[in-house]
């Protein structure tokens, strides 16, 4: 009556497989915020058989929408969870990312495979106009699709506010795009990078990443808006298992090859994190009898009671000598610090480990804070030369090309 199929495994899953992601199994997900008012997780994966890391990689974590905004796609396109699909390749394309010829859910399909925040395009509004037949509709589309007045309407409308084309289909229930044309305009699900937090010296089958938790206003005024890899990690609970892949820093952001070299970290919020794998590493070269190097780290968060996270690992690290910490609070006296004040308020200790040698390591916003960490260094160096403005950017572009000054950053 019956013949059985023997399948190794869930479904296999193609964009995760064209990124390299296997499943990792959480084993720890806390909260390293102290008050309840933002939300940064350090989260911990087992590596899978085969795959290592060094200080300083990253990990690309594959992530899938929330139930929420996959439910808010189901509703819109009149769909429920029992609604199944079957994928036909019609061409070639991207669409050797995605389950193809299988039977999956509508469900799995919106969740895992296509990306359902970004702002919407002009063009995606332009298509969305074509399948409006609605007189009052169409001609609101069109509008925010021009390029009238350098697309006036589309900046201040959809761009400022960052609204999807999820938002607008909502907005305008009068279009008429089928899911499969939504579906077809929609980019794959993009992998995102967390800089690593542990040392393979100190755990070589596991490593922790440092997750900001993007949840915040929508800027649209309307609900909250949550980050879709943020969000999903932040909710992976141990046990459960989350798609990622390790990534090798290109940028030569990891500990210099002779431990006597002094350095300089500098990682306000989670760009602490790669630093945590450096002092973990650290102390592993000490405890085997290596020589240390001086060690320099500016920190900085809003308040000692609120995100000073890994507060008790990194005064430990500090009384045990691995590290000269500083930190700048910039919400606790009205006063802000950021760590480039800090950085000039410590000019002679700073100036004394670049004299010898020292390597500078900068992690996190690449908007505001970095260039305004360069502005502090070069200031530095003008002052302990007397040298002019042009000298001091000659000074920091050789000391990035010469890997002195490297980063790890982001917008
Ligand atoms: C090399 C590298 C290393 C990184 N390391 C770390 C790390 O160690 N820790 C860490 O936490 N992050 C790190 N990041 C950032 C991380 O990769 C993600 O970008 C971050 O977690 C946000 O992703 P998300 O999917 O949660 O948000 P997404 O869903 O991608 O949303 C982010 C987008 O939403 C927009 N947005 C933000 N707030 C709002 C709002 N209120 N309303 C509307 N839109 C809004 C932003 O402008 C942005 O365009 C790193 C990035 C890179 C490139
Ligand atoms: N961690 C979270 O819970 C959370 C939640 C939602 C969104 N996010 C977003 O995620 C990103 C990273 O968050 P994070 O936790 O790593 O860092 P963060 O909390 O945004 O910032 C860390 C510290 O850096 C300070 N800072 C701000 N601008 C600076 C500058 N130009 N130069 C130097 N220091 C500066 C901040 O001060 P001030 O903030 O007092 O100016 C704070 O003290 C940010 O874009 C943040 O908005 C984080």
């Amino acid at each position: 009556m019956y013949e059985l199929e023997f399948v190794s495994g869930p479904q296999p899953n193609p964009l995760a497989a064209a990124h390299g992601a296997r499943g990792m199994f959480v084993l720890e997900n806390r909260e390293l915020q102290t008050a309840d008012v933002r939300s940064t997780r350090h989260v911990e994966v087992a590596l899978p058989e085969g795959t290592t890391y060094r200080t300083g990689d990253h990990l690309g974590v594959l992530p899938s929408n929330s139930s929420a905004l996959v439910d808010r796609v189901l509703r819109r396109f009149g769909f429920d969870a029992t609604s199944y699909v079957r994928l036909h390749s019609t061409g070639p394309g991207r669409i050797a990312s995605l389950p193809l010829d299988a039977t999956l859910s509508v469900r799995r399909l919106v969740m895992h495979y296509v990306e359902l925040q970004q702002v919407a395009t002009r063009k995606q509004i332009a298509t969305l106009a074509e399948h409006t037949r609605c007189p009052n509709t169409k001609p609101a589309l069109l509008r925010l699709a021009s390029g009238d007045d350098d697309a006036k309407a589309y900046r201040e409308e959809v761009k400022a506010k960052r609204r999807s084309v999820l938002d607008l289909l909502d907005q305008y229930p009068a279009c008429e795009l089928t899911l499969q044309g939504y579906l077809e305009m929609l980019p794959l699900m993009t992998p995102r990078y967390y800089s690593i937090s542990s040392s393979p010296l100190v755990s070589p089958d596991r490593l922790s990443i440092t997750v900001a938790v993007v949840r915040e206003p929508a800027y649209a005024g309307e609900g909250i808006y949550e980050g879709i890899a943020s969000t999903h990690v932040s909710r992976r609970e141990a046990g459960t298992r989350l798609f990622a892949f390790v990534k090798e820093s290109k940028s030569g952001f990891a500990l210099p090859e002779d431990p006597a070299k002094p350095i300089v970290m500098v990682g306000p919020g989670t760009g602490l994190a790669p630093f945590r794998g450096f002092l973990q590493e650290r102390r592993v070269l000490r405890d085997q009898g290596k020589t240390l190097g001086p060690a320099m780290l500016f920190f900085g968060c809003r308040h000692p009671d609120q995100d000073f996270i890994y507060r008790e690992e990194l005064q430990k690290f500090a009384d045990d000598g691995l590290v000269d910490l500083k930190v700048a609070f910039s919400r606790l006296d009205g006063k802000k610090t950021y760590v480039q004040d800090l950085i000039a308020q410590n000019g002679d200790a700073v100036w004394s480990a670049l004299e010898n040698g020292a390597i500078v390591y900068v992690c996190g916003d690449g908007g505001k804070m970095e260039p305004q960490v360069r502005a502090a260094f070069a200031e530095l160096y003008r002052l302990k030369t007397g040298k002019d403005e042009a000298a001091s950017t000659a000074w920091l572009n050789d000391f990035t090309e010469r890997r002195r000054y490297v980063l790890d950053v982001w917008a």
